[in-house]
Order: C-alpha cells, then structure tokens, then sequence
C-alpha cells in the first residue's frame, strides 16, 4: 500500500482493510516517523510481521514540490527513523527495512525463495532418522568407555547440537548455493 494516495481518513481505511482482511503480513511503503506504524499494530494484534520500508533519506527526486529546508536534513530522517526504532521496541513483529520499496521488494522475493527452498530442502521423517542415528552412534562409540575414567557424552546433547546446528547450517548452505545459481 503507499499511503499517500488517499489522505488522512487512511487510519480507519487501512484499519478495516487489514481487520476485515484479516491480513497477518503487511508491508508499509513510505513510513516517516510511524504514525501509522505503531496505530496499526496497537490496534491488529493478529499481525505476525509488518515491514516498515522507507530509506529514510534526503531524496529530492522523490517531491513533486520543492521541499522544505528541513527535509533537506539527513539529521531530519534520521530522527524519523529513530522513532521507528523505538516502535520495534514495543512490538517484535516490526522489521524495519531501510531502503527504497524497489530494493526493499527484491529482498522480499529473495527471502520468500529462500523460505520456499527451505521448505523444499526439509523432509521431518529424514531428519528424525537422522537424529535417531546420531543418538545410537555416540552410545556405540562409547560403550567400551569406563565412566569411572571417562565422562559420557549425553547422546541428546550431540544430536540437539544436529537438530539445531548442524542440519540448518546444511541446508543453509545449499540455499546460498541454489540462490546463486539462481540469480548468478
Ligand atoms: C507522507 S510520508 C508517509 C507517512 C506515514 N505513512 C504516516 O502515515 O505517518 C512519505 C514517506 O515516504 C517515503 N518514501 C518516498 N518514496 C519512497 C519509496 N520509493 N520507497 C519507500 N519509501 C518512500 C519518504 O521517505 C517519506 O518518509
């Protein structure tokens, strides 16, 4: 949405749209010191994510009317800006994207691919298998193991440490493989 186009009556417009839509990802176009922002996300609490983009920035190119001198600041956006922040504060589900909406709208199909590709590289019964076998191993590796000499390694330890580090990293790794081969 660009928030411009319809004027103040805009609150309750996008208000409605968003409950009535019951819309649970929003992206804001052009978001200033968040008026808008931090209205909409105190009153939809079913939001799961709300991109706030704007770059925050001194763009003459972007006024259909000369602008004033205090937009002539950077010092100007960037206390704008640090509103925003303090927006993220109070409500987790605000990432803040300092760019224009073209770049802001790349990196979103970019990270939409990558949530695709992550979605496509998981098989949950491969996994378990996995895990599973990663518990037997370090229970065979050590079985001849005094543990009056030795501490055990706890086989949950090794195969959480597979579960959330090992495995994403992998598939990690083929994402950034597959997205380069993709864009390259
Ligand atoms: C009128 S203000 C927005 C007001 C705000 N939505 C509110 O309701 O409080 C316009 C904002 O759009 C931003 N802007 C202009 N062109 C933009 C673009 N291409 N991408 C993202 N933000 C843009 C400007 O930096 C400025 O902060």
């Amino acid at each position: 949405m660009h928030n411009d186009e319809i004027g103040y009556p805009k609150e309750h417009l996008f208000l409605h749209l968003i409950k009535k839509g019951e819309f649970r990802k929003i992206v804001e176009i052009g978001v200033a010191s968040g008026h808008l922002t931090r209205r909409i996300l105190s009153s939809v609490d079913k939001i799961t994510v709300y991109y706030a983009v704007d770059p925050w920035k001194v763009y003459i190119e972007f006024y259909d009317r000369e602008p004033h001198e205090h937009e002539k600041q950077q010092s100007y956006w960037d206390s704008m800006y640090e509103k925003v922040v303090k927006i993220g504060e109070d409500f987790s589900q605000l990432q803040i994207m300092r760019m224009t909406s073209v770049s802001a709208a790349k990196e979103l199909i970019k990270k939409k691919d990558r949530e695709g590709l992550n979605a496509k590289l998981t098989r949950d019964e491969i996994e378990k298998r996995i895990l599973a076998r990663v518990r037997v191993k370090v229970m065979d590796f050590q079985k001849d193991t005094n543990p009056d000499v030795r501490r055990h390694v706890q086989a949950d330890v090794i195969a959480e440490f597979y579960r959330d580090v090992v495995i994403p990293l992998t598939k990690e790794g083929e994402i950034q493989y597959l997205m380069q081969k993709k864009i390259g």
